[in-house]
């Protein structure tokens, strides 16, 4: 059974990051049984919407490089809720061509294990080494796009490397979506041939740089419409992983963010 989930933006600043981590923070919170890590393995250190930085990829290269990185070790440093355990990517300029794809997909084969879901932000360039091995080891993918011409553009012209690849999406989410935008599911669904039961949308909030200032993701400001589409593609994984989905819980009592 699959447990692991990555998240590839078409484009820098297409939201992957928010919505990877609200997705986590948002099944992490529904259950406190279920184990959530969040992972960044990209070039960047993903750490834009958390209050406190704990551990980093670039801070367990050692054991990774070594190939000997403990549950012990794994489980102290990325703690940050009582479920949910959060590492950061690359923190430093410069220094994300040193990794290679063996050092993500020996990273996840080593907490496939340890963890109920696993979520992947792979950032969204395919010239990075834990991005690709992330891609290339976690089948369950999310392509994170926004409804602007620049970003459809880019999908058409990267759509055949990521075939070359191999790398298949299993969903598409069309974030910061707004009704009123001509670019339509349906329209954006004909365009690049993406069924429409593969497309999902986030609704677009005003809380975007405010976010950035807290530090915090946007599940705090409590607006419906857009934790209700993060909901959606909660339960989407859920259901891969062939857990009750949140609606179920939500019956009991749902905490809607942390
Ligand atoms: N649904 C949304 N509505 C409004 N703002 C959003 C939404 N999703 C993300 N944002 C905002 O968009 C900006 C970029 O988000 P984020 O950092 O997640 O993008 P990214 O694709 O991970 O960027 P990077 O290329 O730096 O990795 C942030 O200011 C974030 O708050
Ligand atoms: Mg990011």
């Amino acid at each position: 059974m699959n447990r692991m989930f990555a998240f590839h933006g078409v484009d820098g600043k297409t939201g992957t990051t928010m919505v990877a981590q609200s997705v986590a923070e948002t099944i992490a919170a529904a259950d406190k049984e279920i184990k959530v890590m969040m992972v960044s393995l990209n070039g960047r250190s993903g750490t834009e919407y958390v209050d406190r930085v704990g551990e980093s990829i670039e801070g367990l290269k050692m054991y990774l490089d070594n190939k000997v990185l403990s549950k012990k070790v794994l489980e102290q440093s990325c703690k940050y809720t009582e479920n949910l355990f959060l590492l950061a990517g690359v923190e430093s300029l410069g220094q994300s061509r040193h990794y290679f794809p063996e050092t993500a997909i020996y990273f996840l084969n080593r907490i496939e294990e340890e963890f109920d879901v696993i979520i992947a932000d792979t950032g969204n360039d395919l010239d990075n080494g834990l991005a690709v091995g992330a891609l290339e080891r976690i089948p369950e993918r999310f392509c994170i796009l926004t409804q602007q011409e620049s970003m459809l553009k880019r999908y058409e012209s990267i759509e055949s490397l990521y075939r070359k690849l191999g790398i298949d999406f299993s969903c598409y989410v069309v974030n910061k979506y707004s009704d009123e935008d001509p670019y339509s599911l349906g329209y954006i669904s004909e365009r690049l041939k993406i069924p429409q039961k593969q497309l999902k949308k986030i609704q677009a909030v005003s809380y975007g740089r405010q976010a950035e200032m807290d530090y915090r993701t946007l599940l705090f400001y409590k607006d419906k419409i857009y934790n209700q589409d993060i909901l959606e593609i909660a339960n989407v994984i859920l259901l891969k992983c062939n857990m009750n989905t949140i609606q179920e819980q939500r019956k009991k009592k749902w905490i809607p963010f942390i």
